[in-house]
């Protein structure tokens, strides 16, 4: 790995002086201080599952805003908490963590819409076409109120069994038809084009016959179509990793997906620091793998008590587990996310170039509204800061921006890096978003960079 990099550097360099061009150097990569900052310059995202209740608690907020940079709900976006009446939905927690994460530059991942679990009791009551409509109105009820302002969706969480079958798990959902899976997913789509959408599930840390049974599930999905952007693999670990860790991600990976470690933890003891560690070197191997989320902040966080399965200490101190990590990111090992093809409506959007910056815009348009994801991409000599400029359609305006500052709201919009984007290297991207009123269509972002 090390051997190929200096080639490509060797490449890069021969080319330009042969070009007669000045040569830039890319800025060193300077080691990240924070998990949010160390994950970003490694193209990925470090995120923990909050308890909103808990934002309100100084030690608990101060340690999530400085060290991570997306969040997911540990239960508030839950069947049982959106929808506790039949048709009445109750969005309070889930507001209360997306505006958090929009004010501290967060993404916001989505969990759960449909799980055998923590299903409101008037759900657990119905059965056949009753049942499997009123959980296809709710995953197009929950996916519409937050469109355009999750990162991407657990659909389904945990539907295949454990042991040896491979198979589903028996639940009311599965008992509505084995295509309830695939139903979720085309509802959660339609709702909101601009999420990518998981299958997430535990137990599924190397090749065994319930992640293999999901393999094919995601594989046959992707060959009819079925919208499926990602796999979670949860990854509540014991004191072991399976050694095919790394190998099991990356043949998830080969299908085509995204895939992300979503509810990380792992028992204490004299290799939790080594399986921390050992997780975040096998996604920043597999070039899809785009994050990785703890499953609380502190240990007196977590659901697993008294395993102090988590990065901080109850009093908010670094543990050892945490350094291992930041230490892993830090490291050389990594194959960076693979850059997207430029959207179709910004087909004049030119390759990254020597020095300056690029920037390609995707976007999820509905009547009156629009979310628009902006991806900002270094030339040859990186950034230590960047500027996207976009001029708005009349009429349009800028109701929220996640991972970047706007200044102005309508017109001619600047948007610049936030603290933990702003460095780039060469070729290295980041993303920001923006959500507006009106018709975002025809708009081209020009950058530049510092
Ligand atoms: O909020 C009520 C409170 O009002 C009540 O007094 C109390 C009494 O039991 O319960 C409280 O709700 C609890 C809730 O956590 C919030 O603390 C539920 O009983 C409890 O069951 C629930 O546990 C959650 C669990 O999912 C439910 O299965 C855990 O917090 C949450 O960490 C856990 O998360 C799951 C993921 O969603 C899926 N993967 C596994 C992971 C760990 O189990």
């Amino acid at each position: 790995m090390r051997r190929k990099r200096a080639l490509l550097t060797t490449g890069i360099l021969a080319g330009a002086l042969a070009a007669g061009m000045a040569v830039a150097l890319a800025p060193a990569a300077s080691a990240g201080t924070t998990l949010r900052a160390a994950a970003a310059e490694k193209g990925r995202y470090f995120g923990a599952a909050v308890a909103t209740n808990k934002l309100s608690d100084n030690t608990y907020a101060t340690v999530l805003n400085r060290e991570f940079n997306s969040v997911v709900a540990e239960n508030e976006m839950k069947w049982d908490a959106t929808e506790p009446q039949q048709g009445r939905f109750n969005y309070s927690g889930g507001d209360r963590l997306v505006s958090h994460a929009r004010a501290n530059g967060m993404s916001v991942r989505g969990h759960a819409l449909l799980w055998h679990q923590q299903q409101p009791s008037w759900a657990q009551g119905l059965s056949g076409s009753s049942l499997r409509n009123a959980a296809i109105n709710h995953v197009t009820q929950v996916a519409t109120h937050f469109r355009g302002q999750i990162y991407a969706w657990d659909v389904v969480n945990e539907a295949f069994a454990d042991g040896g079958s491979g198979g589903r798990r028996d639940s009311n959902l599965q008992r509505t038809g084995n295509d309830w899976i695939e139903a979720a997913f085309r509802a959660a789509r339609a709702a909101d084009p601009g999420a990518k959408l998981c299958y997430n599930d535990y137990n599924t840390d190397g090749i065994n016959a319930k992640s293999t049974g999901i393999y094919n599930m995601v594989r046959d999905f992707k060959s009819r179509g079925v919208p499926i952007d990602c796999v979670g693999f949860q990854s509540h670990l014991g004191t072991t990793i399976p050694g095919d860790y790394q190998a099991n991600l990356q043949r998830f990976a080969d299908l085509g997906v995204e895939v992300q470690i979503t509810e990380l933890d792992v028992m204490t003891g004299g290799n939790q620091a080594n399986i921390y560690a050992a997780v975040t070197r096998a996604c920043l191997a597999v070039s899809r793998c785009t994050g990785i989320t703890v499953w609380g902040v502190r240990d007196c966080d977590s659901w697993r008590g008294s395993d102090n399965a988590l990065l901080f200490d109850c009093s908010g101190n670094k543990k050892a587990a945490y350094n291992a990590v930041l230490d892993a990111l830090n490291a050389g090992g990594n194959n960076p996310p693979p850059t997207t093809t430029p959207p179709p409506n910004n087909p004049t959007t030119p390759p990254p170039g020597q020095g300056g910056c690029t920037a390609s815009v995707t976007l999820n348009s509905w009547t009156g509204g629009f979310v628009a994801n902006v991806k900002v991409t270094a030339g040859s000599s990186g950034t230590r800061g960047w500027t996207v400029t976009m001029t708005l359609p009349g009429g349009a305006s800028v109701t929220n921006t996640w991972s970047a500052t706007a200044s102005g709201n309508s017109g001619t919009v600047r948007f610049t890096n936030v603290d933990y984007n702003g460095q780039l290297g060469a070729g290295q991207s980041a993303e920001f978003g923006f959500q507006g009123n009106g018709s975002g269509s025809g708009m081209t972002p020009t950058c530049s960079a510092s």
